[in-house]
C-alpha cells in the first residue's frame, strides 16, 4: 500500500477530510490492468489521511470486460443501462448489499469513475439511483502550460504564470520533487483531463531541445503522466530545422526541411513511443512560420502532421495569427478579422491529424468577447477550442474570476443564430474535436495561487468532460469536495464563485471593448496603455464616443460570422449589450437600447457596481472564513484586500478617463475624479 501522503494543501477537490466515504469501501480491483491497480491505489492513498469510517462494503474496479465476474447485483445493474460508456466512459452503480462497482468501458473509465466518486462520494454522484453512467464528450480534452525550462529574462518560468514555478522544470533540469509532479498527475486525473503539453508556445533556444538533446525530460515527465492515463505534448519551435538542425532553411516545401522532421520524430517516438504530438505557434508575435518562405499554414501543418502520421500523433496548430506590428494610425486593419482572414480559405487543406486551436474569441482571452467566427466557419478541418485557465486579463491570481462562467456562455453559442446546435453540440458532433486551455498551475503550495483560482482548473476539467454542464453544480462541487465546514461554507463559496465573472467585468474595461491593460503585465487599469501600440488592440476614445465599428462600415468583421449571427452583431438593438463597444463605435450620449440608459452612464453604473459587488463578496466572505483552514483564510484575505484596491483603482480611472473625454457628468452624483 503506497504511504506517500497526496502532497497538496487542505483546500483542493481532493482533501481527504472532506471524504469520510474513502474509509467505509475497501477497493478491489478486477482486471489487472495498471490503470485499474492505479485507481484503487489512488483511493487507499486518500485514505490513509480521510476520516475514520465503519465499513460498509467493497468498491470492486473493473471494466466491461471483466464485468461478468462481479456479483450477480452488481453485474445486472452494470448491464442493465440504456447506453453502455463510450470509451473512458464509466458506469457506477450500488449492489444490495452496499457494494460499489466501477465499470469503466475501458481501464480509464475505470480510474475516471474511481475519481469521481472519491471526489464527490456515492451519496451525491448517485443521487439516490442505483447506477449513473458519464462518458465524456470529447476525447481528447488537454492542458497546454506555458513552462520554460530555464526561466526567460521577462516572463520567468512560466509566462503569464501566477502561481510560482513550473511542476516540471527548473534551470534547464527536472523539478528536484518528482512526487508533486506524480500528485499533479492525480489531480489532473480526478477531472478528467488526458492530456498536458509540457512547455511554452513560445518555444525559446533550450526550450527547442525537448525534441533534441534534453529529449529525457520529455521521457521523464511522460513516464509519469502517464500512469494517470495523460498523453504528453511538446511545443515545437517551426524554425528547428535551423536552429537544431544547423539546416539553412525551415521552408515546409523543401525536402531536407521535411527529411528533418521525419528523423526527428522518429527518434522522439523511438523515446517516447506514445507522445500526443506537437503543438505549434507559428508567424505569431515574432514567432517563425510558413509566411517566412510564401507558403501557408496548410503547408506547414501537414510538414509536421506527416512526420508525426506513422506514430499516430497529432498536430495541435494555433491559429492565434496576426499582424502585431500594426501601425495605429491605420485603421482600416482589425486584427480581431486576423484568425478567419489566414485560416477560412485553407478549410479541407489540412493533414486528418492536423487540429487547428482556436482561442474562443478573435482578439485574446478578454472578459468579454464574441465566439471566434473561426470556430464556427471552419467544417471541412478538425478543430479544438482553445480556454485560459491562467488569468492573464481576468485577476491573475489576485482578484477572483470563476472562468466556467465565461466558457459556459461560448459553449452555449446558438452556432447558426437559428436555435439549433450550441457550439458544445456543435463540437461534439464533429469529427474529432477537441478541447485545450492554458493551465494556470505552478509549484504554489495550492497550485494556483488564489485558491479561489483552484475552482476554474476544476472547472475546466468537469466542462472538458460535459461540455453542458451548469456552473452553479460545478462551484457548488468544488466548494463541498475542498471545505470541510457547514453548509453556509459552501453556500458563500458557491455565490462568490458564481458573482465574480460579472464584478470583474463591470469595474474593468467596458461592454466588450477589451484591454485597457497595463502592457506587458496585463494586471490593473491603463485606459489609453495599448492605443498607440503595435499590438492592434484599440478602443478609439474620443471627445464623443468609444468603441470599434467592426459591421461593414468599418472593419466588416461581423461578416465572417454565419448570416444570422452576422445580422445581430451588425444591428445594434439586437447586439448583446454586454458586447456592444466590441461591435460598434457609439457616442457617449447614444441611449442603449436594452438598458435604456446613455453609453456614458452605464460605464459610470457598471464601474460603481462592479466596486460594489467587490465589497459585498467580501462580505460574504467574512461571515464564513473563521471555518477555513489558517493559511487558506489569511491568503484569502490578503487576495480579497488587493482585489478591492484593483477594483477601486480601475473604476476610478475609467471613470475619470470618460468624464474628462466627454464632459459628461454622473447623473447619480457619485464622486469621479475630475
Ligand atoms: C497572449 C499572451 C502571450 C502568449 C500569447 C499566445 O498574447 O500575452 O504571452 O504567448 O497570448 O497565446 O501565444
Amino acid at each position: 500500500m503506497p504511504a506517500r501522503p497526496f502532497t497538496t494543501s487542505s483546500s483542493m477537490w481532493l482533501e481527504p477530510a472532506t471524504k469520510p466515504w474513502l474509509n467505509a469501501y475497501t477497493p478491489r480491483p478486477i482486471g489487472g490492468d495498471e490503470l485499474i491497480e492505479r485507481a484503487a491505489d489512488d483511493w487507499r492513498r486518500l485514505a490513509a489521511s480521510a476520516p475514520p469510517a465503519r465499513g460498509i462494503g467493497e468498491l470492486l474496479i473493473t471494466t466491461l470486460e471483466y464485468a461478468s465476474v462481479l456479483p450477480p447485483t452488481l453485474y445486472g445493474a452494470a448491464c442493465a443501462v440504456a447506453a453502455p460508456p463510450a470509451p473512458e466512459g464509466y458506469v457506477v452503480t450500488r449492489g444490495n448489499a452496499g457494494d460499489l462497482a466501477v465499470v469503466g468501458a475501458d481501464a480509464a473509465g475505470a480510474l475516471y469513475g474511481t475519481l469521481r466518486l472519491l471526489v464527490l462520494g456515492p451519496e451525491a454522484l448517485l443521487g439516490g439511483k442505483k447506477t449513473v453512467v458519464s462518458s465524456p464528450d470529447l476525447s481528447l480534452r488537454m492542458l497546454d502550460h506555458w513552462d520554460n525550462l530555464v526561466p526567460h529574462p521577462v516572463m520567468g518560468t512560466i509566462e503569464r504564470g501566477y502561481a510560482g514555478d513550473s511542476v516540471f522544470f527548473e534551470n534547464g533540469d527536472l523539478v528536484p520533487d518528482t512526487d508533486r509532479i506524480d500528485d499533479y498527475g492525480l489531480l489532473l486525473a480526478s477531472i478528467g483531463i488526458n492530456a498536458v503539453c509540457l512547455n511554452n508556445v513560445n518555444v525559446h533556444a533550450t526550450e527547442a531541445t525537448l525534441v533534441g538533446e534534453r529529449l529525457d525530460l520529455v521521457r521523464a515527465i511522460a513516464d509519469i503522466l502517464r500512469r494517470h492515463n495523460i498523453t504528453t505534448f511538446v511545443s515545437v519551435d517551426f524554425a528547428a530545422p535551423m536552429t537544431l538542425g544547423g539546416l539553412a532553411t525551415c521552408d515546409p516545401l523543401d525536402e531536407s526541411v521535411e527529411r528533418w522532421w521525419r528523423e526527428t520524430t522518429d527518434r522522439v517516438y523511438s523515446v517516447v513511443p506514445d507522445l500526443g504530438g506537437y503543438v505549434v505557434k507559428a508567424d505569431s508575435e515574432g514567432r517563425p512560420g510558413p509566411f517566412d518562405y510564401g507558403r501557408d499554414h496548410a503547408d506547414g501543418a501537414n510538414l509536421l502532421a506527416a512526420a508525426l502520421a506513422p506514430h499516430g500523433g497529432l498536430v495541435m496548430w494555433r491559429c492565434f495569427v496576426y499582424n502585431h506590428r500594426q501601425d495605429w494610425r491605420d485603421r482600416t486593419l482589425d486584427r480581431a478579422r486576423a484568425a478567419y482572414d489566414h485560416f477560412m480559405p485553407l478549410d479541407g487543406r489540412f493533414a486528418d491529424n492536423v487540429l487547428l486551436q482556436i482561442k474562443h474569441g478573435p482578439l485574446d482571452f478578454q472578459v468579454r468577447e464574441p465566439v471566434s467566427p473561426l470556430l464556427l466557419g471552419l467544417r471541412e478541418t478538425r478543430v479544438a477550442l482553445e480556454l485560459q485557465i491562467a488569468q492573464e486579463y481576468t485577476g491573475h491570481a489576485w482578484d477572483t474570476y470563476f472562468l466556467p462562467t465565461a466558457w459556459r456562455e461560448v459553449l452555449e453559442l446558438d452556432v447558426a443564430g437559428d436555435g439549433g446546435a450550441d457550439l458544445g453540440r456543435d463540437l461534439v458532433d464533429r469529427r474529432g474535436s477537441a478541447i485545450v486551455a492554458v493551465a494556470g498551475v505552478g509549484r504554489d503550495w495550492n497550485w494556483t495561487g488564489n485558491t479561489f483560482s483552484q475552482a476554474n482548473l476544476y472547472g475546466y476539467g468537469r466542462l472538458a468532460w460535459d461540455l453542458h454542464e451548469g456552473t452553479q453544480t460545478i462551484a457548488q462541487e468544488w466548494a463541498i469536495a475542498s471545505f470541510t465546514g457547514d453548509a453556509d461554507l459552501h453556500e458563500a463559496l458557491t455565490r462568490i464563485l458564481l458573482r465574480s465573472r460579472e464584478a470583474y467585468e463591470n469595474y474593468t474595461a467596458p461592454l466588450g471593448v477589451g484591454f485597457m491593460v497595463t502592457p506587458g503585465g496585463h494586471y490593473g487599469p491603463n485606459i489609453d496603455g495599448y492605443e498607440y501600440s503595435p499590438w492592434g488592440t484599440y478602443h478609439f476614445a474620443d471627445r464623443d464616443g468609444v468603441g470599434v465599428d467592426r459591421t461593414p462600415t468599418g472593419s466588416g468583421y461581423t461578416e465572417q460570422y454565419p448570416p444570422a449571427l452576422a445580422a445581430r452583431y451588425r444591428s445594434l438593438e439586437d447586439c448583446p449589450e454586454r458586447l456592444l463597444l466590441f461591435f460598434h463605435h457609439l457616442r457617449y450620449d447614444q441611449v442603449l437600447p436594452q438598458s435604456g440608459v446613455t453609453l456614458i452612464q452605464r460605464i459610470y453604473d457598471t464601474h460603481f457596481e462592479g466596486v460594489e459587488q467587490v465589497r459585498a463578496m467580501r462580505r460574504d466572505w467574512e461571515t464564513v472564513r473563521e471555518q477555513v483552514p489558517e493559511g487558506t483564510r489569511t491568503d484569502v484575505d490578503r487576495r480579497w484586500q488587493a482585489q478591492e484596491h484593483n477594483a477601486i483603482e480601475w473604476r476610478d480611472q475609467v471613470c475619470t478617463y470618460f468624464l474628462r473625454h466627454s464632459g459628461i457628468a454622473d447623473a447619480a452624483g457619485r464622486t469621479v475624479y475630475p
